[in-house]
């Protein structure tokens, strides 16, 4: 029986762009719309499909986008509505999709929803957030803390009560037991679907519901003094309450109301809390993010191991998806090191399942070090002694030589990289052997070959070392072999891969080489064989 073709979603490849650092065109030293545009036939060139793109909402930028004051228009940094409009049609005109960042959880302190819920205890907006009294001892209401530092609770002088802000002070959080507030948000999802997005990325979505009597988080017994102050506690009550199914289901009902739209969930949870957002018969989140790459030792028998777990774990009908870098984590590159990233690379983009790629790291873009006196992310300067700053995986995408790396011609709200004269897509571009080619070559592989979109995952071996596995779709047979180490490995097939030829390689010389019997690889390298059997 012929097995079925999959949805977009499910095929391509989604690229993240962080709109600020991706392109400036009006030289204000932040990108835009605009800029975004003028790359789209970069992205088409890579042989990206799917493009996310981080908040471009209207706000006062005190977490650079994720704090939106209008839910319905564009911040003018980014350009107007009509940019936007002009940005979705020249997507769809080259058969991309685009999908947006949605920021249910909380809003900012400015949106005047906020401003109208704190005006007075009796405002009809009042219960739209979670407003809560003190303590009888006088102390705040319970021990939850937020993700940027310090209690979750922020005293209002005027009403003489506390809201509450998983994140920062002025990003309160939206009540999401209120009816009100879920019919706001979703004619707000129906609004930019009818002008035609693809689809929604959705922040923070495992911390929508909190327990409704705000039950004090236990002590985490493992916290060291260089984690971030908020996991002091154990985030049991404030985030992953039963109830968020239902609101992940009813925003899925919403996006199913159009034709081929989607939602991934921002959730940092362990596997078996993580698959629940598939939702029940898989009518919740499209794609739960998965992030284990992102969080695991970079280790062969633990990645692998956390393969076949997440594997095994997946719900019937439930796709899966990898991701190797967003802006909130330290780049792949300074994680393990150019040459484990190009590893990296071929693990992303021959797992079972939708890879999302974060800009820049394509031509191997590391972390930059930001002196103390320029850090601009609030969580790097409310808690200054833990470099917890999520600048340095932010810096302007590296475009050329040319001053500013061809991102703006004034002066980039965050610094470049001092290697972009070396680090760059037009210097890459022409090197047959630069990351960029590689990253082009896997994509590439991807989509001409079914069996590494569509192919059932086969692990086969893993040891210190390295991770080996089969992708197989009708015919077709993929090895994948990696190298997680910088020593060499010696791989002994079974006797089902008789012989194979290369179809991809970290070191490119060996692509299309035959190779059969025992197979020796160098340290930091990885081969895609296609099995000829
Ligand atoms: C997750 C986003 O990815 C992060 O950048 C942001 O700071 C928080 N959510 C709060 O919205």
């Amino acid at each position: 029986m012929q097995q079925q073709e999959h949805l977009w979603w499910q095929k391509e490849v989604i690229y993240q762009i962080y709109p600020r650092s991706f392109q400036d065109s009006n030289s204000d030293g932040v990108g835009d719309l605009q800029g975004i545009i003028s790359r789209l036939d970069y992205l088409q060139w890579l042989g990206i499909k799917v493009v996310w793109i981080s908040p471009i909402y209207p706000s006062p930028m005190a977490d650079f986008g994720y704090d939106i004051s209008d839910y319905q228009d564009i911040h003018p940094l980014f350009g107007g509505i009509r940019d936007f409009d002009q940005l979705l049609a020249e997507i769809h005109k080259r058969g991309m999709k685009l999908i947006l960042d949605l920021v249910p959880n909380h809003t900012s302190d400015q949106h005047p929803w906020f401003i109208e819920s704190r005006s007075s205890k009796d405002n009809p907006k009042r219960n739209w957030y979670i407003w809560e009294n003190g303590r009888q001892d006088g102390n705040l209401p319970n021990n939850w803390l937020a993700q940027f530092g310090g209690p979750a609770w922020e005293w209002d002088e005027l009403t003489g009560q506390y809201y509450y802000h998983a994140f920062l002070k002025e990003q309160p959080d939206l009540n999401w037991r209120n009816p009100d507030v879920q019919n706001a948000m979703f004619n707000m999802m129906r609004f930019w679907l009818d002008k035609g997005v693809d689809g929604f990325r959705v922040d923070v979505m495992w911390h929508m519901i909190k327990h409704a009597d705000l039950i004090d988080n236990p002590i985490n017994p493992d916290y060291k003094p260089h984690m971030a102050t908020c996991e002091q506690v154990l985030h049991v009550f404030n985030t992953d309450q039963p109830e968020v199914h239902d609101i992940v289901h009813k925003m899925r009902r919403v996006l199913d109301e159009y034709d081929d739209r989607m939602m991934i969930g921002e959730i940092y949870l362990p596997i078996h809390k993580l698959v629940a957002y598939y939702g029940y018969d898989s009518k919740g989140a499209h794609l739960p993010f998965n992030f284990q790459l992102l969080t695991l030792p970079w280790n062969a028998i633990a990645i692998s191991n956390a393969i076949s777990e997440y594997e095994g774990a997946l719900p019937q009908k439930a796709w899966p998806n990898w991701v190797l870098g967003n802006h909130d984590q330290p780049r792949i590159t300074s994680r393990v090191g150019l040459d484990q990233a190009k590893v990296a690379a071929m693990l992303l983009l021959t797992l079972r399942g939708t890879p999302t790629i974060y800009y820049g790291d394509e031509i191997g873009m590391r972390d930059v070090p930001i002196p103390f006196a320029e850090i601009q992310d609030p969580q790097g300067l409310n808690m200054p002694d833990k470099n917890l700053s999520r600048d340095p995986s932010r810096t302007p995408m590296q475009w050329s030589g040319n001053p500013n790396a061809g991102f703006s011609i004034a002066k980039p709200w965050l610094r470049i990289d001092k290697n972009y004269k070396v680090v760059n897509v037009e210097t890459q571009k022409k090197d047959k052997t630069s990351c960029l080619n590689y990253y082009r070559k896997l994509i590439q592989l991807r989509q001409s070959e079914p069996a590494l979109r569509n192919g059932d995952y086969r692990p086969l071996y893993a040891d210190n070392q390295m991770i080996a596995f089969t992708r197989k779709w009708e015919g077709d047979n993929f090895l994948v072999l990696l190298n997680l180490s910088h020593r060499p490995c010696y791989y002994k097939p079974s006797y089902e891969m008789l012989s194979g030829i290369i179809m991809a390689s970290t070191s490119m010389e060996l692509e299309g080489q035959k190779i059969s019997g025992n197979i020796e690889l160098s340290g930091d390298e990885g081969i895609v064989v296609k099995i000829e059997s």
